[in-house]
C-alpha cells in the first residue's frame, strides 16, 4: 500500500467541512477589517526565504530545498509572510502610497519532526498590511488577530507582546547580548556557541538551551530602547488598552524568525489539555523585509495562525463551526424498477438547489431506506408502484414520521416550502 508523506495527512468529508467553515468564517473579518485575499506560489526561488540576515532555524534546518530540471534553487513555501512580500515588490504595489493589505490561505512545509499539531505540510491563515510603520497599524493588526480567535468562540484569548526596538535598539541590544552570553559561551550548546557572534537574539528562542541560567538571566529588548522606539511602543500598549485586548507583556518573546523588529506579538487561549502548547499563532513588523526583497524602504506588519492547530483547540473546546451535515431529500423506489424516473426528480431537485440523493447500489427498499437514514434525511420521497402509475409522490417527515402523496408536478414546490419550516 501506499501511504502519505510522512507529517501530512488527508481530510476527509466533516474534517473538509470544518476546514471550509474556518476559513469562510475568517475571511469575513478579514473582509471586514478592509483586507484583500493574495495566493502566491507554493514554490519560491530559495532567495526569497534563504536571505543573508534570516538565520533562524526554521529557514537554515526545516526548508525543502530541491532543483528543478534546469537547476534553478527552489523552496517550498515554509511561512506566507516572504512570498507576499515578494509579490508586493515585483508587482510595485508600493506605488499606490498607502498601505496594502493582503490576507492569504494555504499550505506550507516545513521539515520539522511531526506530533500532534506539528506537520510537515501544515496551513496557516493569516494577513500582512505593508508601505508603514505607524504604531497604529501594529494596534489594528494586533486586535485583528485578538478578533479573529475571539469570533472563533474559544475563551482566554490574549496577546502576549514584547518590542524588539528599531534597528539602532537592535545594535545596542545585540552588542549587550553578544557580553552577556559570552560569559557562558563554554556551557552553551553548540549551535549557541556560533550563534554569539553571528544572531544572539537567537538564543533565546533556542529549544536545547531553554532552561540554561544564561537564557534566564539575559537582558531583554524592552529595557535596551531607543527613546523613539520606547516612545512608540507605549503607544500601542496604550492602543490596545483603549481597544480593550487583554495582553501580558512578554519582555523575552522574540519569535522564531530573523526579520522582525518593533512589536512582536502571540495569540494564547485556554484549550482543555493543550497546556502550554496553546500558542495559536503570532506576528509582528518587519521594517527591513521589503527592502530586503528589492523594494523600497518601507515597513510592514502582520501575523500567522496555524489551521490545523485552532481546528485542535476548536475541537477540544466542543466549538463546532458546521451545521449537522444533512440531506433535504432521499428517493426511494420499490426494487429499483423506476430509476429513470428518479434521476428524473433527482435532477429537477438539485437544480433547485434541493440537496438530494438516491440508491445507485441496487438495494431493495429496506436497504434504501437504511441509506436515507445514515444520510440524515429530512424528507423521503417514495416512489411506489401506486405513485408511478397515477403521477404521484408520496413525501415522508423522516422527524415527524407524517407523509402525504402530492402529485409529482409539484413535488419540488411543495418541497421547498415545507423545508422552509
Ligand atoms: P510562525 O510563528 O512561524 O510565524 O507560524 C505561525 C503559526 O503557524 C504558528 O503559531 C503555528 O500555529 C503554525 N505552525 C508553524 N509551524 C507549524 C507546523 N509545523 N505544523 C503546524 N502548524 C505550524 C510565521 O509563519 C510568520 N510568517 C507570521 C507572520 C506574518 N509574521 C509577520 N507576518
Amino acid at each position: 500500500m501506499i501511504t502519505k508523506v510522512k507529517g501530512t495527512y488527508d481530510l476527509l468529508f466533516d474534517e473538509t467541512r470544518r476546514w471550509q467553515a474556518l476559513e469562510q468564517k475568517v475571511r469575513k473579518i478579514f473582509e471586514v477589517y478592509n483586507y484583500s485575499e493574495i495566493r502566491t506560489p507554493i514554490m519560491e526561488y530559495s532567495k526569497v526565504f534563504h536571505r543573508e540576515t534570516e538565520q533562524s532555524e526554521m529557514v537554515t534546518k526545516e526548508t525543502y530545498n530541491f532543483l528543478d530540471r534546469s537547476d534553478r534553487e527552489l523552496t517550498l513555501r515554509p511561512e506566507g509572510t516572504a512570498g507576499v512580500i515578494r509579490s508586493y515588490v515585483e508587482n510595485k504595489l508600493y506605488v499606490n502610497q498607502d498601505v496594502s493589505k493582503f490576507y492569504y490561505m494555504g499550505p506550507n512545509f516545513r521539515y520539522e519532526r511531526p506530533q500532534k499539531g506539528r506537520y510537515r505540510q501544515f496551513s496557516q491563515f493569516g494577513i500582512e498590511a505593508v508601505g508603514s510603520d505607524s504604531p497604529y497599524l501594529d494596534i489594528e493588526v494586533v486586535s485583528l488577530a485578538y478578533e479573529t480567535i475571539k469570533r472563533l468562540g474559544l475563551k482566554g484569548v490574549r496577546v502576549r507582546i514584547n518590542t524588539l526596538g528599531d534597528a539602532e535598539s537592535r545594535k545596542n541590544y545585540q552588542e549587550i547580548l553578544v557580553d552577556h552570553f559570552s560569559k557562558h559561551k563554554e556551557t552553551l550548546c553548540e549551535d549557541c556557541q556560533k550563534r554569539i557572534d553571528k544572531n544572539p537574539l537567537r538564543i533565546l528562542d533556542c529549544k536545547i538551551d531553554k532552561d540554561h541560567i544564561a537564557l534566564q538571566t539575559a537582558p531583554v529588548p524592552a529595557e535596551h530602547l531607543t527613546p523613539a522606539a520606547h516612545e512608540r511602543y507605549m503607544l500601542v500598549l496604550k492602543g490596545l488598552n483603549e481597544a480593550n485586548i487583554p495582553y501580558e507583556t512578554a519582555p523575552k518573546l522574540v519569535r522564531g524568525l530573523d526579520y522582525y523588529s518593533h512589536t512582536v506579538f502571540e495569540i494564547e487561549a485556554d484549550i482543555e489539555g493543550f497546556g502550554a502548547q496553546n500558542v495559536l499563532g503570532g506576528g509582528g513588523c518587519y521594517q527591513k523585509l521589503v527592502q530586503e526583497l528589492g523594494g523600497p524602504d518601507l515597513s510592514g506588519i502582520g501575523f500567522a495562525f496555524g489551521m490545523e492547530r485552532l481546528l485542535l483547540a476548536l475541537e477540544a473546546e466542543d466549538i463546532s463551526l458546521i451545521d449537522e451535515d444533512k440531506l433535504d431529500a432521499y428517493i426511494l423506489t420499490f426494487d429499483n424498477k423506476d430509476s429513470l424516473v428518479s434521476t428524473t426528480l433527482l435532477n429537477q431537485l438539485r437544480s433547485n438547489d434541493i440537496k438530494a440523493e438516491m440508491n445507485y447500489m441496487n438495494r431493495n427498499f429496506k436497504g434504501q431506506l437504511k441509506q436515507a437514514i445514515k444520510q440524515n434525511a429530512s424528507y423521503l420521497l417514495i416512489l411506489g408502484e401506486e405513485e408511478i402509475k397515477n403521477q404521484m409522490i408520496t413525501i415522508k417527515n423522516t422527524k415527524t414520521e407524517t407523509q402525504e402523496t402530492i402529485p409529482n408536478k409539484i413535488v419540488v414546490k411543495h418541497l421547498k416550502e415545507l423545508l422552509k419550516k
